[in-house]
């Protein structure tokens, strides 16, 4: 049986197609390439030694779907695909709700024609809103402060409603912290179009001279050093979840169908402790300057790993020096992403 990886040609769903494909899992990627090349799905197979299925399509294409869902023999989803920058998600809202809820509202319908009723969901930290206590359990309250965090409630909600409404549905809904980092083969990584809006590729491309300095957004929050604390948790730990959460569906039982649960380290780190592990991992000067907050952002956010260890047995393995020495050797391996193989 097949696993439909939607979005699996982006930064997270390349490094789970070769966590699963290694793993012995058959998959298949649904991706529109709206967000990333088919050239990351190339470097998978070259790291696997395993040719990938693929299918270039969108997922509000209803039709599309059942065919790929039949013609594959999915047995099962993990579900990526979606527009995922915060600011962008103010700008044209539209889109957002459109490749977010209505394409995940297409996937639903068709897996329900094609009777496949098992899901694992992209979700994110970004649900908890302003944390209101630390660490975040899952059962904090939840708000959306922006479209994007919008789109990922009312997805978690129509997941939960539909497991209440019949028995047979399977949903595991993942709570991302930050993701950093990049496989070890420095053949895939995060290749963001564009200037970065997260921390970890803007660093990168200061390190290596494409960009000129950081600002750091704000350090009169109150925190150790006053600027903003996240959890960053290293992808391919992140995608081990995945797989740790794929088996962990099989042992759902029809009265509780559904799990959620973060996937973080439970370790926070500020701006600044991130650009110095950077600096150490590159051997690079990283200039900064300080800028004013940005709109939106709260100081401290870290997870409650509690429930990840006793739901899916799994917990983070890799420390602040793997995320930044993986996300350096990508980054040096490919100073243009992945623009250099479009062709
Ligand atoms: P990404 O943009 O690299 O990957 C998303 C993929 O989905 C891309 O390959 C894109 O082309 C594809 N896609 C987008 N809309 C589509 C559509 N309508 N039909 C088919 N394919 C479509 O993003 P990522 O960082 O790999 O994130 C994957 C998922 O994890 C997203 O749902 C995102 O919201 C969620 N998430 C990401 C982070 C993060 O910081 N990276 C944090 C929390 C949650
Ligand atoms: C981290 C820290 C910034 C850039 C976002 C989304 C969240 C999730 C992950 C999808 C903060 C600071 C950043 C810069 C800076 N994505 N920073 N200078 O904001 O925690 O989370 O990505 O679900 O929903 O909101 O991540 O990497 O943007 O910022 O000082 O140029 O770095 O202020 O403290 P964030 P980030």
């Amino acid at each position: 049986m097949t696993i439909l990886i939607t979005g699996g040609a982006g930064y997270i769903g390349s490094h789970c197609c070769v966590t699963f494909l290694e793993a012995g899992h058959d998959v298949v990627v649904v991706d529109n390439f709206s967000n990333s090349s088919p050239e990351s799905l190339n470097r998978v197979a070259s790291i696997t030694g395993r040719k990938i299925a693929f299918e270039e399509a969108d997922i509000r294409d209803r039709t599309a779907l059942e065919r790929i869902l039949k013609t594959h023999q999915c047995s099962g989803v993990i579900h990526f695909a979606g527009l995922k920058a915060v600011g962008e998600s103010t700008e044209i809202p539209l889109e957002y709700y459109a490749n977010n809820v209505t394409g995940t509202l297409e996937l639903l319908a068709a897996m329900n024609a094609c009777d496949v009723r098992q899901l694992i969901f992209s979700s994110s930290a970004t649900v908890y809103g302003e944390p209101q206590f630390l660490p975040l359990t899952e059962d904090h309250p939840l708000s959306a402060t922006n479209p994007y965090g919008r789109t990922k409630l009312m997805i978690e909600d129509i997941l939960r409603d539909l497991a209440a409404s019949d028995p047979r549905w399977r949903f595991g809904i993942l709570r991302y912290f930050n993701p950093v980092g990049a496989h070890k083969s420095g053949l895939i990584g995060e290749d963001p179009r564009g200037i970065p809006n997260n921390l970890m590729p803007f660093v990168s491309q200061v390190a290596s001279g494409r960009r000129d300095q950081l600002s750091v957004f704000g350090n009169d929050y109150d925190t150790r050093d006053g600027t903003g604390v996240r959890d960053y948790i290293h992808v391919v730990d992140l995608v081990e979840g995945h797989l740790r959460a794929h088996e962990a569906l099989a042992a759902l039982t029809d009265e509780t169908n559904s799990f959620t649960v973060n996937l973080g380290t439970g370790t926070g780190y500020s701006v600044l402790e991130m650009v110095k592990a950077f600096e150490r991992a590159s051997n690079q000067k990283i200039p900064y300057e300080i800028a004013p907050r940005r709109a939106g952002d709260v100081a401290e956010v870290y997870a409650d790993t509690k429930a990840a260890e006793a739901k899916l047995n799994w917990s983070a393995e890799r420390g602040l020096e793997d995320m930044c020495s993986d996300t350096w050797n990508w980054a040096c391996k490919n100073p243009k992403g992945y623009e250099a193989s479009d062709g």
